[in-house]
């Protein structure tokens, strides 16, 4: 990426910064929930939980997908981020993720990113790529199913992606497997770092008390300190711990599409129960980049926000 097209889209998120401190709040980021559907049955799954809950059809169809991409760009998005379901398994017609990816970029999106389990395929045009890694190689497959670490891995080997991360959501079944999980992250020699959150209720059986995330907060931030790649800023870390953190998410820095289409600002969660338990670290990093954090703004625009990180150049 040139010099010049960096300075560019740096400028347009120090305007987009600015402007929301003089009251013009507008989403920077368009979360797109593409599909309901998942070729996985994860323990702790909330959308497999709530799908039969949820409104309208179970995917965006490829024309709905753009006039709605096309109409957050608009507001003011210029980070595209696809979420399922498993995103990778959505189609229309002829088209995969790799069109609604296309559709983006043609759009003016800076930055595409999608979450997956990692089964099915990578597609490489996406600029951040996030995978779900839940532990070492026993305790993701307990969560996930087995052969999925396997199958996750064997795929990641094949790719010469540069920005994968990886997620990780913390729940009784791995809390004690942070290390090994970031351990299982160096070994891939492919993903960069994870990203730790804790699970969203439901299901409460899984959710941690605080106590016990108070003690993966301090064994996270430990770890950082040896050298493991921990992604979360040590700040957001400590907001993890605010357990209702409903009245400082910034819900207006992301649009968020369902398949209806339905669409809100910030989280379909909003105002329920699971929104005041929330335990999404990216919340905390967008809550910390609103209020001027200098660790979040530049961890997170180094990694997250700027187009065409995918190769070795
Ligand atoms: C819903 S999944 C969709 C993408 C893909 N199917 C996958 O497994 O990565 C997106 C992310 O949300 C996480 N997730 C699912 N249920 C959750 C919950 N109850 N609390 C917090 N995160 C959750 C998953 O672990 C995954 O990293």
């Amino acid at each position: 990426m040139s010099k010049l097209k960096a300075a560019s889209q740096y400028g347009y998120y120090a305007k987009w910064f600015m402007l929301s401190k003089v009251g013009r709040k507008n989403p920077l980021v368009n979360t797109m929930l593409i599909n309901y559907d998942c070729n996985l049955r994860c323990k702790h799954c909330s959308v497999h939980e709530n799908v039969d809950k949820l409104p309208g059809p179970r995917i965006i169809p490829y024309d709905m997908a753009v006039r709605e991409m096309e109409r957050k760009f608009k507001e003011g998005a210029r980070v595209a981020f696809f979420e399922g379901g498993e995103p990778t398994l959505w189609k229309d017609g002829d088209k995969d993720l790799s069109s609604l990816i296309e559709a983006a970029k043609r759009i003016g999106y800076f930055v595409t990113g999608y979450t997956t389990n990692g089964t099915n395929v990578i597609f490489e045009q996406s600029d951040v790529i996030s995978v779900s890694l839940d532990g070492p190689r026993e305790v993701h497959d307990r969560i996930r199913g087995p052969g999925v670490f396997d199958k996750l891995m064997a795929n990641l080997a094949m790719t010469e992606h540069q920005n994968i991360f990886a997620n990780m959501v913390v729940m009784q079944e791995n809390k004690e497997a942070l290390k090994g999980t970031l351990e299982a992250v160096q070994a891939s020699g492919r993903i960069n770092g994870l990203m730790i959150n804790f699970l969203t209720p439901p299901p409460r059986s899984q959710a941690l008390s605080l106590e016990e995330k108070r003690k993966v907060v301090e064994e996270a931030m430990a770890l950082k300190r040896q050298g493991y790649p921990v992604l979360n800023t040590n700040s957001a870390l400590k907001e993890l711990l605010i357990e209702d953190y409903e009245k400082k998410c910034p819900a207006w820095a992301s649009a968020f599409v369902l398949p209806g289409p339905t669409y809100f600002y910030g989280c379909p969660m909003r105002g329920t129960e699971a929104c005041k338990q929330c335990g999404f670290d990216a919340v905390r990093e967008y809550s910390l980049i609103v209020r001027g954090n200098p660790f979040a703004i530049s961890q997170m625009s180094g990694r997250f926000a700027l187009s065409g990180k995918r190769k070795k150049v």
